[in-house]
């Protein structure tokens, strides 16, 4: 089984589903001593068994699948329907990427996505947004594979423990991304990464992994500080060449840094952080749909922006310091993050 005492860099690089994680990206950092991530959470099993397949081929270290859990949901009202089509009718989309309401099924098959996960055993699986079924969890571990699942606050992390997980990530305010808060309609502790790892490892006993705005060696070593067994990184490894992130993310995150970043539900109908652009401000106070509905509604929008390169009309998620951002290559990102956490570890 997994342990994160076996890690010769206590580094996870974050999975960051929509294209961003691949196989050379997750080597990279698993072969320099981290462990490299897969966000699989919309994947089709055979990319994710495509996937798994060619990074076991690249590297034999630990490499983590990641996965949401995701929440039954139906259509809302028709008025809601019309509300969040309305929302959207100013933007310059026509044609083959006008938007129309989605049609169920309106997420995978966990259990389907699974499947070439039991086939090719990555060390890790984790879970975002909620605890997957107890026979999930039991034949994870039954394969010797280790079971993470995010945690926003103490009420989660108990629940986190009690259902038989293997480790905690705490997810700080500042995370960019989704916020993996079970349910997003419940007051939020809003809690940063430090502050919420400093809690976790009081009042639990299973390890705790940090994540949010963690951009170099100095704050790695302020989340081990705080009790962390590692610290997990996915803004910084956005900009490595090796990053699937669209080159409109990487000039956003590199040139557009005062920007700033917010939540928004409006691209996907849960919160997320990411920079601030026309979209987010557009959808202020907007009608959105259910996630992930909203999600699968502005999917053309989003794939306008990608072709067109405009980067007020996509997704650029991203975490509070993302203006620290660094380009670097992936294997020179973690020479540089190991560097800098010996001289702050002293
Ligand atoms: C582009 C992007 C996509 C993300 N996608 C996922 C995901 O698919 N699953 C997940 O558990 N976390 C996801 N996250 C959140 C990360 O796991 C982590 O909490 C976050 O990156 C930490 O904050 P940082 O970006 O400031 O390092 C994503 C984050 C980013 C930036």
């Amino acid at each position: 089984m997994f342990s994160f005492s076996k890690l010769s860099l206590p580094i996870i690089q974050a999975p960051m589903a929509g294209g961003i994680n691949n196989p050379r990206l997750a080597s990279e950092v698993s072969n320099a001593g981290g462990v490299g991530s897969f966000g699989f959470a919309y994947s089709t099993p055979q990319k994710i068994s495509e996937d798994l397949a060619a990074t076991r081929a690249l590297t034999k270290s630990p490499i983590n699948a990641n996965f949401f859990v995701f929440s039954p949901v139906d259509l809302p009202a028709q008025v809601i329907q019309e509300q969040a089509l309305a929302a959207l009718q100013n933007l310059p989309i026509t044609g083959e990427y006008a938007l129309s309401i989605p049609q169920a099924p309106f997420y995978p098959d966990l259990e389907e996505q699974l499947k070439p996960v039991w086939e090719h055993c990555p060390d890790i699986l984790t879970f975002h947004f909620g605890i997957p079924s107890q026979n999930i969890m039991a034949r994870a571990q039954s394969l010797g594979i280790a079971v993470g699942i995010t945690a926003t606050s103490l009420n989660e992390a108990q629940a986190i423990e009690k259902a038989g997980a293997d480790f905690i990530v705490a997810q700080g305010i500042e995370a960019g991304g989704h916020r993996g808060i079970f349910n997003p309609f419940e007051a939020d502790e809003k809690l940063t990464a430090v502050e919420l790892t400093k809690q976790l490892v009081r009042e639990r006993s299973i390890p705790v992994v940090a994540a949010g705005a963690i951009m170099d060696g100095t704050d790695i070593a302020n989340a081990l500080r705080a009790g962390a067994v590692a610290a997990q990184l996915g803004t910084a490894f956005l900009c490595c060449e090796e990053s699937g992130a669209s080159p409109a993310h990487k000039v956003y995150l590199l040139k557009h840094r005062n920007n700033g970043s917010v939540f928004t539900t409006g691209f996907s109908g849960r919160p997320a952080r990411g920079i601030n652009n026309e979209f987010i401000r557009l959808m202020e106070n907007k009608m959105v749909l259910p996630f992930p509905i909203q999600n699968m509604l502005t999917a053309s929008l989003r794939q306008l922006g990608g072709k067109t390169n405009n980067g007020e009309y996509q997704s650029l998620w991203a975490g509070q310091d993302y203006s620290r951002t660094r380009k670097l290559n992936a294997k020179n990102l973690m020479l540089a993050l190991k560097d800098e956490l010996t001289i702050a570890l002293g």
